[in-house]
């Protein structure tokens, strides 16, 4: 497994490209941030360059200045920026309220060479090996090279490991008089935790090695009713001596590892269970397990290495908040997924470790094409949370569930301390889960999860609309009245045609799944739910053909990020192709310039729905060009030179459906699954997308300069599928490759799910209802 060494050796010899990778820097800084030299050196500093040509593989000389752009690992249950004194875990936080966020556990794992720690001769390489799941140092010596491999492990769950290879050099000179090789090293776990009261670390012998076990319970529990206790917390780790010896003639490797688990039993039987096992068989183990998910499904960019890099990692980030398909003993429940993902979560700046609509609308989409086994335990957090949903609809006089904006441990509100009305408005929230859940049954048709919880979620969804929405005896139309759409400019709206839409669809979708779930599950009034989204108000503008973003909007106000423009994609709502040009040009160009990446992403797929590719380019370029900070692909949450939230997951979501569903060109309907003139990205030569799931399907789309074709690797025997290649219907059989000619729409279907009625999906059919119906 030491080839990573050759690799970085490659990579000490391309040292000559540096400068000018620099120079490039400069350049693009300059031309980007049209500003000024010192800004300039600002981003030199707090950035460094990523020397690598594996697209893989991020490697530099030199760590960014700020630590924020530091890299992180993780495998789901912990995660840690790399060097950071902190390791956060699933489902671990403290705080009453809206301060409950990430409780920071001491970084035990935080292992240092000294040698990289102080000025020093000899030039460290740090890379983050994406396919491998792994951050490595490498510091070629006088008489010796020492790697150091920092990963969370991703079969051993709670566990974090340091491994320290020694290699020494032999010397040219046979008469040279051989010393043992010393490595100093460095333990550093930062201050004491504020947020648990650890005891003072105990000293235990297993296995033969001194080992600490430190245990103690988070200090505020988020809610008192829901969470009377605070969590238990314990922690395992391996000694780490001031300095390793070794032969001068042998190489060696030393293992430090520290396990965290809420359960004391779970982190000692893991902990035990590593001591015992040989090195590099540990390390095969977690390799094992990245190279298994990243065969299931992924996206390959050639001809343009800086695209393909951020793609990947992309995945490598969103993976290592996720859990483990296997692993050592079982996992807790998962506490979903967070704009700033595992690594991060214990400031506000970086949104406390909470979940948002972020989850559903920005990150789900794309997990759901290539994974569909973590679209449904992104689903399950929610339906974790179903009682305490159901609780603040009764709180807030409504019916269902109403799910809190922002929601962490128990799934009650906690929205940070500055601003609640967002919580009060921006109900939006439980619409977009039901609009992932739709997207879910699309891709899916999971009838296991509609009996165990997704009937039940889906119906009560469309409760809490029904009782939301007001009849208005003027028009006959009903009206939702003081929300909050994504524009968070605007507060304490009537009619936001999102939140309208998002409402509309969750009411739709309880009439259908009534009927997918009539056999088990008895729901209340499907016809009332589609009366009601028939009638539903849906400000549009007639002379001006566009979408106000809610009743009452003033043309020209500014906005804070996409909105009514969210119709178009990713709600796919119906429209004359004018109206969505119209939306489009017209809401680019009142966003106020220091919104979030995510805004530009639905731009460009909009660009590319209506055929105008200079500027579907163009925006494209907007959703990572100072966003993306180097060498480690960390996203910002805001452009050069500010930062906002890191590492910001939203935006990576936005950017990763830009790919596979505007220049992919992925639609997602409940009948059918369409590829919508596929072409490549910007300066691409190809872009595969692998792995696509389709109703339990493996397809891989394969856009090439010449031509594009669709390759089945498998189908699913309940779901056979045929597909229009834009001649002919074929059907899908494994092993084909379908070319795809002409722009398409091309059509892939199977036989219909059960005998329901699709939902009718319009919204605000303007005719008066004759009251008391
Ligand atoms: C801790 O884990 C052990 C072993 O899996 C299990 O038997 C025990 O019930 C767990 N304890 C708690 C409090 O969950
Ligand atoms: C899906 O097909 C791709 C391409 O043939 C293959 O690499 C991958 O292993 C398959 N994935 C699954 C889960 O079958
Ligand atoms: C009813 O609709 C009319 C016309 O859209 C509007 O002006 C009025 O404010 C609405 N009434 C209420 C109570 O919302
Ligand atoms: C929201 O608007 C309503 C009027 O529709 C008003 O009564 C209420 O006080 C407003 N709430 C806030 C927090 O501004
Ligand atoms: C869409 O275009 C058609 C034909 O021009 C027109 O009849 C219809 O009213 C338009 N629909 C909307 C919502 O503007
Ligand atoms: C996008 O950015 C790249 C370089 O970052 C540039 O070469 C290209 O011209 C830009 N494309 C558009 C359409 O602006
Ligand atoms: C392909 O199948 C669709 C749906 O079954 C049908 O409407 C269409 O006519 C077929 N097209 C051809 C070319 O056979």
């Amino acid at each position: 497994m030491w080839n990573f060494l050759a690799r970085n050796k490659q990579v000490a010899a391309m040292m000559g490209l540096l400068a000018a990778a620099a120079l490039m820097v400069i350049y693009l800084t300059t031309r980007s941030g049209g500003s000024h030299n010192v800004r300039v050196v600002e981003h030199l500093i707090a950035e460094t360059e990523d020397v690598s040509d594996d697209a893989h593989i991020f490697s530099t000389h030199s760590l960014p200045s700020d630590d924020r752009f530091m890299p992180s690992i993780g495998n789901g249950h912990i995660a840690t920026n790399v060097f950071s004194d902190t390791v956060y875990m699933n489902g671990l936080y403290n705080g009453r309220k809206g301060e409950s966020r990430r409780a920071r556990i001491p970084a035990w794992a935080n292992v240092r060479l000294k040698s990289t720690l102080t000025n020093h001769p000899y030039s460290p390489v740090y890379s983050l090996d994406t396919k491998h799941g792994v951050f490595q140092v490498t510091v070629d010596r006088d008489r010796s090279v020492v790697t150091q491999r920092i990963y969370a492990h991703k079969y051993y769950t709670r566990t974090i490991v340091n491994q320290i290879y020694v290699e020494p050099k032999t010397h040219a000179d046979p008469n040279f008089v051989h010393h043992e090789i010393w490595i100093a090293i460095s333990q550093m776990p930062g201050p004491e935790s504020k947020d648990i009261a650890f005891e003072s670390p105990i000293p235990e012998i297993i296995e033969n090695t001194i080992v600490w076990k430190a245990c103690g319970k988070t200090r505020e529990t988020e809610d008192p009713v829901y969470q009377p206790l605070p969590v238990d917390v314990c922690a395992y780790w391996t000694s780490v001596p001031d300095h390793l010896v070794v032969p001068h003639f042998r190489s060696r490797v030393f293992t430090f590892v520290m396990t965290v688990d809420k359960n004391e039993t779970v982190a000692r039987q893991e902990f035990v269970k590593i001591l015992q096992e040989d090195g590099e068989e540990l390390f095969e183990k977690h390799v094992q397990q990245w190279v298994r998910l990243y065969q299931q499904g992924g996206l390959e960019i050639e001809g343009h290495l800086q695209l393909a890099k951020i793609v990947h990692g992309i995945w490598y980030y969103f993976l290592s908040s996720l859990p483990s398909e296997e692993s050592y003993l079982p996992l807790d429940r998962f506490y979903g997924l967070s704009p700033t993902g595992l690594a991060r979560g214990g400031t506000f700046d970086d949104y406390e470790g909470h979940n948002f609509w972020d989850t559903e609308i920005w990150m789900f989409p794309s997990i759901l094409m290539l994974y569909p086994r973590y679209a449904r335990k992104l689903l399950q957090y929610r339906l974790d949370n179903a009682y305490v949903a159901s609780e603040l609809a009764k709180l807030t006089g409504n019916k269902g569930y109403r799910f809190p904006w922002e929601s962490a441990y128990t799934g009650v509100e906690v929205i940070q301390p500055c601003c609640p009305d967002v919580a009060e408005f921006e109900q939006h929230v439980t619409g977009c889960i039901s609009f992932a859940a739709r997207q879910y049954l699309a891709v899916t048709r999971d009838e296991d999860w509609l009996k165990h919880g997704g009937c039940s979620i889906v119906t009560n969804i469309a409760d809490f609309w029904a009782s939301r929405a007001v009849i208005n005896y003027t028009n006959g139309l009903y009206d939702i009245e003081n929300v909050m759409g994504p524009d968070e400019d605007h507060s304490n709206v009537t009619n936001s045609v999102f939140t309208n839409v998002v409402a509309g669809y969750s009411l739709y979708l309880a009439q259908y799944v009534s009927c997918l779930c009539k056999s088990y599950y008895m729901a209340k009034a499907p016809d009332h739910w589609a009366d009601i989204a028939w009638s539903l108000a849906m400000p549009y503008d007639e002379t001006l053909d566009y979408h106000p973003q809610f009743q009452g909007y003033k043309r020209g106000e500014s906005i804070k990020q996409a909105d009514a423009v969210l119709l178009g994609f990713p709600l796919q709502y119906p429209m004359n192709i004018s109206t969505r040009a119209n939306d489009l040009n017209y809401y680019e160009s009142v966003t106020r310039g220091t919104g979030p990446a995510m805004t530009w992403s639905m731009h460009s797929i909009g660009q590319l729905d209506i055929e105008n590719h200079l500027k579907a380019a163009e925006l494209f370029n907007k959703t990572f060009e100072g966003y993306v900070r180097e060498p480690f692909k960390v996203w910002s949450e805001y452009r050069r030179p500010r930062v906002g939230a890191v590492n910001f997951h939203t935006a990576m979501g936005g950017f990763l459906q830009t790919l596979v569903f505007g220049y992919g060109g992925l639609r997602v309907a409940l009948d059918r699954l369409e590829l919508r003139r596929p072409q490549l990205p910007p300066a691409a030569t190809r872009f595969k997308i692998r792995g696509i799931k389709y109703l339990g399907s493996n397809l891989t789309l394969d856009i090439g300069v010449m031509e594009t074709t669709l390759t089945v690797s498998s189908v699913d025997d309940n779901w056979p599928l045929i597909m229009n290649n834009g001649k002919y219907n074929v059907t899908l059989v494994p092993g084909l490759t379908v070319t795809l000619s002409g722009a398409g729409p091309f059509t892939i279907r199977s036989v219909p799910w059960k005998d329901c009625k699709l939902p009718a999906d319009k919204i605000g059919q303007n005719y008066l209802r004759p009251i008391g119906l």
